[in-house]
């Protein structure tokens, strides 16, 4: 069990393998202070650091100076306007307009195993695998109740946090903000990190020194976004991907959010993550609670790579639940490069005729084969499929594709709806808008208003038809525009301030309904690209697209920043055409193919039309798959190198958990003259062990390949890719 509560001197230790997260209630008030985080310490009285022993002190001896203890004790969950000038974590409208809110302990609880969070996604994991603390607090003068979730993993030095919120008073109560969690930390000098984009440059890495006042990054999308994401790191100055402190949070949410870190008067700094409280309220009535989402902290004393590795193994253990978590997938290739909206049934037999033969598994069927959708204006909605593309219907087209030995995947954009729809014309007011303003088209396209359960259900069928009707084996569920200019008829005025939760929420639901209803498909989320690559979607999908982007040089940078948080194991990465579709540049097939490796790879293009010496490559590359999948997926995720930060070269390595085998992706984006060979240190590897080095003569033990290293040689040209595979003897 890695929870403990100390009663006397009312402390709670939580244990992660090799982390210690501790907390203390004081005062007569019942105040919960945060203690530690960070190594795992087996001493927990650390009442010393609340400071709570410097009278005077806590309000209980210097009543006077109150704010003074409000302002700079170190609390776990921050209230509102009650003497704490840093940003809070709740803020409730009271009947009379107030808002000032300051949550105290009143009991708590300890079980082994984890309960879900209903409605939203969450880690899991069973009695033996996590203990769960629950710790009760209220705000009497309000009559709310809070609990505030934390469950630690034996297996993971991760704790995921969530807080829910019940009115238990007679009056109505409206929440205005409710983050996840909350860390105060003191005396450390921290940069941060963060994620930051744009529509086919999602997730490069950021780094700065933290100051003094806030940092906040957020959406307002209705989503992640391809701009912004739900993480941030704080790390002690000079932190490497091997050495230093990490202290990072992660949100598991689809919708707006908030990550934010303050650096306060007195040095000490508080992180905060949760749903965005720009336009969110949530209307409590007597008896009623709001669940938020769950946040991820992650602790590393060894590193970024120490944090990424946590999250990885977190997620893929206790995050991702598809029946896929664990295997290989099958090698897709996607007509959407190749065709875009210009394919029928025999363009598309004859592109899966050629992929079968080189060893490709699935046909997936893009955007375009229902209604009259020819472009991108128009047809959203009308779901039904175009039989004059698809001679013969679908069910043909997923015979004949079977018949190859292949399996057949489809695209939808279920959320959306144009204007030049069949549906939109039959039910204009389906669409969010603001009554009188003409909501803003993003695509040609509108939101559909998902929070109306006719809507929903209206939509779900949409896809569940298409589905029950053919041997359909996975859905790309795509998502091409951001919210805004959302009102619903389904809500009072009072409540419209809850749609972009609600809407997360219905899209949840829908994602569990096809999910339960087709327990075998394989799904992988999408929006835009990567607009919606969170931890949320994982619960629903184990893989999501990861950009629109699929040149191999940008790709390295955007599969880095997913990387640092995602598994490998959920990055959709394709082998497209050149020059490529997004930026126009021309780089060899075997390195797409060595940049897609890393994700679940599959191929985006006309196989058809490609050259001849491309297409030679694909059954060597479709063979590198099948060796290297199942370590990709499921190894230890070492950064050798970044192109993002040396704008020459990339380097990365993935170690099985045996340590047994490894394997090392090097990508010489620019070559320079020296035309040197270049020394790089392997990582993770058994130090005492034997390796053989593929390409090179000899054996070395880990020791001397991780600290004296390996040359890699100079490859004529730029963008030239290659993968050396280690072997233990
Ligand atoms: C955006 C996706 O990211 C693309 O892969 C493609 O599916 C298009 N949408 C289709 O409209």
């Amino acid at each position: 069990m890695g929870i403990k509560y100390y009663e006397q001197q009312r402390i709670y230790k939580l244990d992660t393998p090799r982390t210690s997260y501790m907390m203390a209630v004081v005062d007569e008030e019942n105040f919960l202070g945060h203690m530690y985080y960070g190594e795992r310490l087996e001493d927990y009285d650390l009442t010393y650091l609340l400071r709570t022993g410097e009278a005077p002190f806590v309000p209980s001896e210097n009543s006077r100076e109150r704010c003074s203890f409000m302002d700079c004790f170190p609390v776990e969950y921050a209230g509102h306007g009650v003497g704490d000038y840093r940003d809070g974590c709740i803020r409730v409208r009271s009947k009379g307009g107030h808002s000032g809110i300051n949550l105290t302990v009143v009991s708590h609880d300890i079980y082994d195993g984890k309960k879900k969070l209903e409605g939203l996604p969450a880690t899991f994991g069973g009695e033996k695998e996590c203990s769960t603390l629950e710790i009760h607090c209220e705000d009497a003068v309000l009559g709310l109740k809070a609990t505030l979730m934390y469950t630690v993993f034996e297996d993971v030095d991760a704790i995921a946090r969530s807080i829910k919120v019940t009115n238990v008073s007679e009056e109505e109560l409206c929440l205005t903000k409710v983050l996840s969690a909350c860390l105060d930390m003191d005396n450390k000098a921290f940069e941060r990190i963060t994620l930051h984009g744009s529509w086919a440059r999602e997730r490069r890495i950021q780094r700065q020194k933290v100051g003094y006042g806030k940092y906040a990054v957020s959406s307002l999308r209705g989503e992640p976004g391809h701009q912004e994401h739900p993480f941030m790191a704080l790390v002690t100055e000079g932190t490497t991907q091997d050495m230093g402190e990490v202290y990072a949070m992660n949100l598991v949410y689809s919708g707006n959010f908030l990550v934010q870190e303050e650096l306060s008067q007195f040095d000490s700094v508080r992180m905060e993550i949760g749903i965005n409280p720009d336009d969110f309220s949530w209307k409590l009535n007597p008896q009623e609670s709001f669940q938020a989402p769950e946040a991820v902290l992650v602790y590393s004393a060894e590193g970024i790579g120490g944090m990424t590795r946590s999250f990885h193994d977190l997620y893929r253990k206790h995050l991702i639940r598809s029946p896929y978590k664990d295997k290989k997938r099958p090698i897709l290739i996607n007509n959407w490069e190749a065709t875009y909206f210009d394919f029928d049934t025999d363009k598309l037999i004859s592109i899966a005729k050629q992929a079968s033969e080189l060893g490709i598994e699935m046909l997936v069927m893009d955007d375009g084969w229902f209604g009259r959708r020819n472009n991108d204006d128009c047809a959203l909605g009308d779901w039904q499929v175009n039989e004059e593309k698809l001679k013969g219907g679908l069910e043909y087209l997923v015979k004949e594709v079977n018949k190859l030995g292949m399996k057949f995947g489809i695209w939808f954009e279920p959320e959306m709806i144009s204007p030049d729809s069949d549906l939109y014309r039959a039910h204009p007011d389906w669409a969010f808008a603001i009554p009188g303003r003409t909501p803003a088209m993003a695509r040609q396209q509108y939101v559909l208003d998902l929070t109306r359960k006719e809507v929903r259900d209206y939509a779900y069928e949409c896809v569940a038809k298409i589905l029950r009707s053919a041997n359909i084996e996975y859905v790309k569920w795509d998502m091409n525009r951001p919210l805004c200019d959302i009102g619903s008829l389904g809500l009072p005025a009072g409540q419209q301030g809850e749609l972009y939760h609600r809407y997360v929420l219905a899209l949840y639901e829908m994602q569990e309904r096809l999910i339960t209803e087709f327990p075998t498909l394989l799904l992988e989320n999408c929006s835009g690209g990567g607009a919606r690559f969170d931890a949320g979607m994982l619960y629903y999908s184990p893989q999501i697209w990861c950009s629109d982007d699929t040149d191999a040089v940008e790709r390295l940078m955007i599969q880095e920043g997913t990387s640092l948080i995602y598994p490998l194991s959920a990055m959709g990465a394709h082998v497209s055409d050149c020059p490529n579709h997004a930026v126009g540049r021309v780089t060899p097939f075997e390195t797409r193919g060595y940049v897609a490796l890393a994700g679940t790879f599959g191929y985006e293009l006309d196989v058809t039309k490609i050259p001849e010496e491309d297409r030679a490559m694909i059954p060597k590359q479709v063979a590198m798959y099948h060796k290297y999948n199942d370590l990709v997926r499921e190894g230890d995720y070492y950064r050798i190198a970044s192109y993002g930060e040396n704008q020459s070269y990339d380097c990365y390595e993935v170690v099985s958990k045996d340590k047994r085998e490894a394997l090392v992706t090097y990508v010489q984006v620019l070559n320079r003259p020296s035309r040197h060979s270049r020394r790089i240190c392997l990582k993770g590897l058994d130090a005492a062990a034997k390796y053989r080095v593929e390409g090179m003569d000899g054996v070395y033990r880990g020791d001397t390949l991780m600290k004296a290293g390996i040359q890699i040689e100079n490859m004529w040209g730029d963008f030239k890719g290659k993968i050396i595979y280690v072997t233990a003897l």
